[in-house]
Formats: structure tokens, C-alpha cells, sequence
């Protein structure tokens, strides 16, 4: 399959598993937000994705609204699509009939499957196990051109080209192949309290102070940046140690300078100075977004028809491409 002439097709997922933090943002979603009139944009809430790990119902059905509401609220345009996995069946059908052409050995070799089974390997669910294949069903359902990811999904995206291949080889041309677009120019974002480690909700679970999240009220943010990790020197000097540098880097990537700039507006000032100053530059880029949020969630029943209309547009693509797979495995 050739795709269609306009703009290139980008399919993005993301799990409503609870809050975005400041990494999310700065590293993708600000990106997503700026690029996104140069792509036919379909942004998905992959609730079935979310589901192959144990979920409160109602954390569930609550995340679902509040991450469709953060992304309009960071900027994604409504004429942008943004739907609902679970809302087009066409996507656990098509799961399934890859899952049917996609060997056990694929799938174990998927590090994201060996790190979030860990130890519990045997009571981990099958849906966890068969995760890959309902991703590249995702993906292919919309013809998708490019999938923007974080590297951790680089291989999630192979497995995708690879059972397309496959399928397209042995009943001729049915799939599109898609691409992963790793973001370069996203910013990457450090734990405050540990300099060390990547930005992560799942850190943040046993450390409140590990991440800013796009939700958190003013008076949280600035404790948290107030209580960031540092270390002895009794102001900034360069090379600056990693928890000053993650400071620097969330104030460079947040006000949109070179690090020749901030180097210059930090240095030899007291890290009181330097914190305060990231505080004010975080505090000020969330309170729009936190009041537009505010704005979107007075009125959920709007929010979810948005979503519901938006799925009801997408179905009949999405059951075009179920329909020619259908035909090619002979299902139809
Ligand atoms: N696996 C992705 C993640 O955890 C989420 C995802 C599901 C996805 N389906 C997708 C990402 C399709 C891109 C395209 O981040």
C-alpha cells in the first residue's frame, strides 16, 4: 500500500494511566503541540493498552477524561484527531488476526514485556504478552507514514514493520509501513530528587518529589523545585553537576534559549537565584494550561461526545483496512 496524498499520516498512543509530568511535556507533547499543522495527526488514548496491567475502574475512566483534556489543554488543535482505543473495535480485531501471524519468539524478546513482567513473569496476562501486537494494529489500522516515540518503543515499532512485511509478502500489498520518529529535539528531563534517573510517573510513586506534574498547583511546584537536588557548591559554576544541569535544561527548554543564554544568566549566582527563576518559568508555562484544563473538564458529557464524534469519523477508516486484511487472510 502507497499512502494517500496531503500530509503524512502520524499516529501517536498514549497510555491514561495517570498524570503527565514535566518530562512528558517538555520531551514530547510541547514538540507535538508545535509540529502538528505539517501532519494529519491521529493522537489515541490507548485504554486497551492500559488495561494489561491491574486498574482501578474508576482511576481508569477518570484518567481517560483528564489526559484527553490535557492534550487540548497543552494545545493540540480540535481538528486534530484524538479518539478512544477501546471506542473502534477494529483495533483488538486486527490485534488479533496479527497476533495469528506473529511468532511467540517476537514476543519474548520484547524488553518492554521482560521489564514490566519482571519476576511475575507467569502471572503476568496475556494481554500484557500480546501487547505488541495490539500496537502494531494501532499503527497499521490508519495507513500510519510515522509514529512518534520515545526510544523504549523503538522496538515495539520494528515489530510492527516486520509482521506488516510479513503479511504483505504472502498476500501481497495490505499494509502501509510505517517509520518511528524518535524526537530529537525534545528536552530530557531528569527526577528532581535524583539527577540520575530519567523523569518517570512510575519514580514518582515512591517520591513525590521526583516529578512536576502538569496538574500540580503553584505552591507544589515551587517546594518541589525548591527542594530539587543540587549539590555543595555554593553557586552555579560550569560544568554544572547533573541536578543543576537538569535545572538549567528545564529552564532552557521551557523559555526557548541556547545554553550560551542561560550559562550566561546563571553564572556565579546562588542556587536560590537559579531555582526561584525555574520555579517562575515552570509555574508561568502551566497556569494557561492548568486553567484551560480547568475550562475543558466543567464539562465532561462535551469532552466525551468530542471523543465519541471524533471515533465515529475514524471508524470507517479503520474498518476499511480490518475489512482488506479480512479479505487477503480470507475472512471474508
Ligand atoms: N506502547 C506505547 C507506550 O507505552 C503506547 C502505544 C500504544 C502507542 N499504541 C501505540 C504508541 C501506537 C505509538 C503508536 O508509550
Amino acid at each position: 500500500m502507497q499512502p494517500g496524498p496531503g500530509k503524512p499520516r502520524v499516529f501517536s498512543g498514549i497510555q491514561p494511566s495517570g498524570g503527565l509530568h514535566l518530562g512528558n511535556y517538555l520531551g514530547a507533547l510541547r514538540n507535538w503541540v508545535r509540529d502538528q499543522d505539517k501532519y494529519d495527526n491521529i493522537f489515541c488514548i490507548v485504554d486497551l493498552h492500559t488495561i494489561t496491567v491491574p486498574q482501578d475502574p474508576a482511576a481508569l475512566r477518570e484518567n481517560t477524561l483528564s489526559l484527553a483534556a490535557i492534550y487540548l489543554a497543552s494545545g493540540i488543535k480540535t481538528e486534530q484527531a484524538m479518539f478512544v482505543q477501546s471506542h473502534i473495535p477494529a483495533h483488538p480485531e486486527l490485534a488479533w488476526i496479527l497476533e495469528c501471524f506473529i511468532p511467540m519468539g517476537w514476543l519474548e524478546r520484547m524488553t518492554q514485556f521482560k521489564e514490566k513482567s519482571g519476576r511475575e513473569r507467569e502471572r503476568s496476562s496475556a494481554g500484557l504478552f500480546a501487547y505488541p501486537a495490539l500496537m502494531a494494529a494501532d499503527i497499521l489500522l490508519y495507513d500510519t507514514r510515522y509514529v512518534p516515540v520515545g526510544e523504549d518503543q523503538r522496538q515495539h515499532i520494528e515489530l510492527t514493520r516486520d509482521v506488516a512485511q510479513r503479511l504483505n509478502q504472502r498476500f501481497g500489498e495490505v499494509f502501509v509501513l510505517p517509520e518511528a520518529m524518535i524526537q530529537a529535539a525534545g528536552a530530557r528531563i531528569m527526577g528532581l530528587d535524583d539527577p540520575e534517573k530519567k523523569m518517570s510517573k512510575s519514580l514518582a510513586g515512591d517520591n513525590p518529589g521526583h516529578a512536576i506534574f502538569l496538574l500540580d498547583p503553584p505552591d507544589v511546584i515551587r517546594k518541589k523545585i525548591a527542594r530539587a537536588q543540587t549539590d555543595a557548591q555554593p553557586a552555579v559554576q560550569f560544568p554544572a553537576g547533573t541536578g543543576v544541569r537538569n535545572l538549567l535544561e528545564i529552564y532552557r527548554t521551557i523559555t526557548d534559549q541556547d545554553w550560551p543564554a542561560v550559562e550566561r544568566e546563571f553564572a556565579a549566582k546562588p542556587y536560590s537565584v537559579l531555582k526561584s527563576a525555574v520555579a517562575d518559568a515552570v509555574v508561568e508555562a502551566l497556569t494557561p494550561i492548568q486553567e484551560r484544563y480547568r475550562e475543558i473538564r466543567a464539562d465532561d458529557a462535551g469532552l466525551m461526545r468530542q471523543l465519541r464524534g471524533t471515533a465515529d469519523r475514524l471508524r470507517p477508516i479503520a474498518n476499511t483496512t480490518l475489512q482488506r486484511v479480512q479479505h487477503a487472510v480470507g475472512l471474508r
